[in-house]
This record gives C-alpha cells, sequence and structure tokens, in this order.
C-alpha cells in the first residue's frame, strides 16, 4: 500500500528577506491529519519557512499543496485554496470587537460558526467586547477562531503559546488539539510540554535547514538531540489527569 499524500510537500525552500537569506534548503512533508511541529532555537528560520510557504516572502522552491505546486502563487491564492495562517504576533483588530474579528475573516458562504462557537465558548460571552481588551490568551483563540471560520486544508499556526501563562497554555493547547481533529496543522512551537502533548511528527531546523525530522515523541525523548538541537532538556511530561496513559 502506497503512503498516503502528505497535505504539504517543501522541497529545497530558500528564503530570502531584504536580499539576505534566511531559509537556505528546507524540506519536508505534512501528513493529511494530525499535527506536524517546527522545532528549532531562536532565529533558525521557523517563522521565515511559513511565510515562505504562504509567498509572504521571497521564496524559491517546489512547495505544493495536496499535490498541487503553490510556490509560483500569490498570497491570496494560496489561503483561497485552503491555507490558514495564525501569525506569530496574532494581530487581532483591537478596535473591533471579537464578533467583528470573526466577521472579517469568514471567507465562505457558510463559515464554521458553529464549530468556533463550540471550541471557543469564552469568545461567545465575550463577543461585543473590543479585541484590544482581551488578555492574550484570549487573543490568541481569536486568532485560531478567525483560521478555523473557513473550510481550509492546512493551518499554519506559529508560536500560539508564546508568552502565556501556564494556565493559559493549557487552554490555547486544548484548542489545538480540538481543532486538529476538523484541519491538518503545522506548528512552530518552542514549549516542548505543548509540542510532546499535540504533535504527532516534528521537522527540526537549525541554520535554515532542516537537520531532523521524525515523529515528535521520538525526537523528544532523545536527550541528546534535543539538548543539541532545541539547546534543553525535555523534561518527560506527566500524563494529564484527563488522558490515559499511553
Ligand atoms: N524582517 C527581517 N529583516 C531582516 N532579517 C530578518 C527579518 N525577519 C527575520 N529575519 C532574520 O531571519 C532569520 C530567521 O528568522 P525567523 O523569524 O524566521 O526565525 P524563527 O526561527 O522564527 O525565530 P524565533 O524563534 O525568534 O521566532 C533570523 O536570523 C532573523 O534575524
Ligand atoms: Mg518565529
Amino acid at each position: 500500500m502506497s503512503a498516503p499524500e502528505p497535505i504539504l510537500s517543501v522541497k529545497g525552500l530558500r528564503c530570502t528577506i531584504a536580499g539576505q537569506q534566511v531559509v537556505e534548503d528546507v524540506s519536508f512533508d505534512v501528513p493529511a491529519t494530525g499535527i506536524t511541529a517546527v522545532l528549532g532555537r531562536n532565529g533558525v528560520g521557523k517563522t521565515s519557512t511559513l511565510r515562505g510557504i504562504l509567498g509572504l516572502i521571497h521564496r524559491r522552491g517546489d512547495v505544493r499543496l495536496a499535490g498541487e505546486r503553490i510556490d509560483g502563487l500569490a498570497t491570496h491564492r494560496i489561503v483561497r485554496r485552503g491555507v490558514g495562517y495564525v501569525p506569530e504576533d496574532r494581530e487581532v483588530f483591537s478596535q473591533l470587537t471579537v464578533a467583528e474579528n470573526l466577521a472579517l475573516a469568514e471567507r465562505q458562504k457558510n463559515p464554521r460558526r458553529d464549530l468556533v462557537a463550540h471550541l471557543f465558548p469564552d469568545l461567545v460571552a465575550r463577543r461585543d467586547q473590543r479585541a484590544g481588551t482581551l488578555s492574550g490568551g484570549q487573543q490568541q483563540m481569536v486568532s485560531v477562531a478567525r483560521a478555523l471560520m473557513n473550510d481550509n486544508r492546512l493551518l499554519l499556526v506559529d508560536e500560539p503559546t508564546k508568552g502565556l501563562a501556564p494556565k493559559i497554555v493549557a487552554e490555547v493547547a486544548d484548542a489545538l488539539a480540538a481543532a486538529s481533529k476538523t484541519v491538518p496543522i503545522l506548528l512552530v512551537e518552542q514549549n516542548l510540554e505543548v509540542v510532546r502533548r499535540l504533535a504527532d511528527d516534528a521537522v527540526v531546523i537549525a541554520g535554515g535547514r532542516v537537520v531532523h525530522t521524525g515523529r515528535a515523541r521520538e525526537i523528544l525523548d532523545d536527550e541528546e538531540l534535543t539538548r543539541r538541537l532545541l539547546g534543553v532538556h525535555a523534561e518527560p511530561a506527566a500524563p494529564r489527569p484527563s488522558e490515559p496513559a499511553a
């Protein structure tokens, strides 16, 4: 039996910002289900890889969404083909309400308002609150909810837990776990406990190149590898009370 086609296939991606090479040669596949983590130290090119896939920065290489080339397309066309983006700095419209932020994201005739309301009851309760007055975690929920309004084929999510308090990190992780049941996610994440909980596969980037790919847990369980490539010691996480131990 042949392996199922990846939803995203990246080969030889090179990106430049202001003439400077920030992604050297990145190749990896994203399976059509589950969460694939992009790991790596600060400044190695994780965000630039996502922005290159979306055509937000100058890029070369072969990038395919469900087998079709997208590396020559403008960003809005890539988005219309079903790629959602949750950027590193969230980019909510702070003067607009939660409901207005979500309405602006609706691209299709039947936006998935029920799904979003089901996943983010707190946002329903705060629908008339200005997004700028929300906590960082709530703003992150708005940013993820916007990407879920449309039937995307893939979500690119950049450091959703950055700067959040531990309790809120767990809530955002819960939301992403639920979202990943409906759409595959390529997730840049530095919090390795979150990676351990969410990610099926992982791609490790160093110096603008992919230096390791594999099952996320195997990478995290390799202490030497995580210390060398991620500069941290990944503590084995205790199973959450709500989850059966694997
Ligand atoms: N707007 C920019 N102008 C010039 N150089 C940039 C710009 N944005 C990023 N870079 C450089 O590109 C390289 C990759 O940055 P990128 O933001 O992709 O890394 P990252 O892995 O996402 O880092 P972080 O963990 O800090 O989010 C870095 O060396 C960075 O300094
Ligand atoms: Mg980044």
